[in-house]
């Protein structure tokens, strides 16, 4: 079966091919970093337009990179949610319509659960239960998987998202991109140990997380370097370094935690963060401690994009998740969209 998926929960627009033998066939992502990154956050409204801009193009380059054409397509996948109301509304309307009019099923995905699926993409094989890291600018969720479609939050962020805290950091630095790559690349040229910057909950038997001590205390941070005029370009470095152990210290601590409760040592990191190579090294050898297995997406799939929904899709319906013929069209989304709640809508 080929899928056309569509992504458009944020900033980035995305359209993707999947076939269920041939794997991805192609996958165009739009990212609207330049148009947000001025403000320092995402504008929804201009999300939303720049989605209307580029979703019918994105769409014909599929078609034309792979060459393939709508009458080969078999289902249409998009997501519903989470996200941004005026995003989502662009990519459910295009990729409903676009299903109407060619007769196609449309089948609606949870943005989270093709994130967290995300790394079993290139698998041939893949045991259930894992535990998943789910890591991105919106969630820090510890999730047990116990098969598609059953997923138990065990941990949550009790204020900020883990990419939250590096783009909140990031942008009190005034540095030229609000990310966590941005402070990836800096934190290579910093010295981790200048810094002492706190770690919440980390020594705390919760599986839960939160970050928003450790933004008030970089706040504070750069508030007195600055008046003492030593916040120059070394300093940021540094601090970057920081920044990043503090969270990653965090990550790794609490998933540890969760497999040594759980007794699952399948774990899966999944979201935009986990494209963060120190964070991919540490958790690698905090697995090999537990003789475990880990698995994360390819780089280019841990950030928002259109393959991990039509894949999300494709094996919604190799399990019998979802019964094509009885899917109907609803030009509605869900902005806010527990994931628990994620098979309601199969109903
Ligand atoms: O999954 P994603 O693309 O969007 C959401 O669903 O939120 O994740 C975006 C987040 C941003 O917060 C961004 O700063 C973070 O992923 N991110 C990184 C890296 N690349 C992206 N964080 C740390 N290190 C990276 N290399
Ligand atoms: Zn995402």
């Amino acid at each position: 079966m080929i899928f056309l998926g569509f992504e458009t929960s944020c900033d980035d627009t995305s359209v993707s091919l999947y076939c269920t033998n041939r794997g991805i066939i192609a996958n165009l992502v739009n990212n609207q970093f330049n148009i947000h990154n001025h403000y320092g956050g995402v504008v929804p409204e201009l999300a939303s337009r720049d989605h209307l801009n580029k979703i019918s193009d994105l769409t014909k380059r599929v078609f034309e990179d792979s060459g393939l054409s709508l009458s080969d397509i078999d289902a249409i996948a998009y997501t519903l949610g989470p996200g941004l109301n005026g995003s989502l509304l662009i990519g459910s309307t295009f990729a409903q319509s676009l299903a109407w009019s060619m007769d196609l099923p449309a089948i609606p995905i949870h943005h989270l659960e093709g994130h967290l699926l995300s790394p079993l993409i290139f698998q041939k094989k893949f045991n259930f239960p894992f535990i998943a890291l789910l890591v991105s600018g919106g969630h820090t969720q510890l999730i047990v998987v116990k098969e598609i479609g059953s997923y138990n939050i065990i941990a949550d962020t009790l204020d900020d998202a883990a990419g939250e805290a590096f783009d909140k950091t990031a942008k009190l630095m005034g540095l030229e991109y609000c990310n966590g790559l941005e402070i990836s690349r800096l934190a290579m040229l910093g010295d981790h140990t200048i810094f002492n910057l706190p770690k919440p909950m980390f020594n705390s038997d919760s599986l839960d997380f939160s970050f928003s001590g450790l933004k008030t205390s970089v706040m504070l941070k750069i508030k007195e370097l600055k008046a003492h005029n030593k916040f120059d370009n070394l300093t940021k470095c540094h601090m970057s370094s920081s920044i990043q152990k503090s969270i990653i210290d965090i990550l790794v601590r609490k998933s540890y935690l969760a497999i040594k409760k759980t007794g699952i040592t399948n774990l899966v990191v999944a979201g935009g963060v986990s494209a963060n190579n120190l964070l991919r090294s540490r958790m690698s050898e905090m697995i090999e401690s537990v003789s475990g297995d880990i698995y994360f997406p390819p780089i280019n799939l841990c950030t928002d994009n259109a393959a991990m929904i039509a894949f999300a899709a494709s094996l919604r319906v190799q399990h019998n998740l979802i019964d094509l013929k009885n899917l109907k069209y609803n030009l509605s989304t869900k902005a806010r969209w527990d994931l628990r709640s994620v098979n309601d809508i199969y109903i």
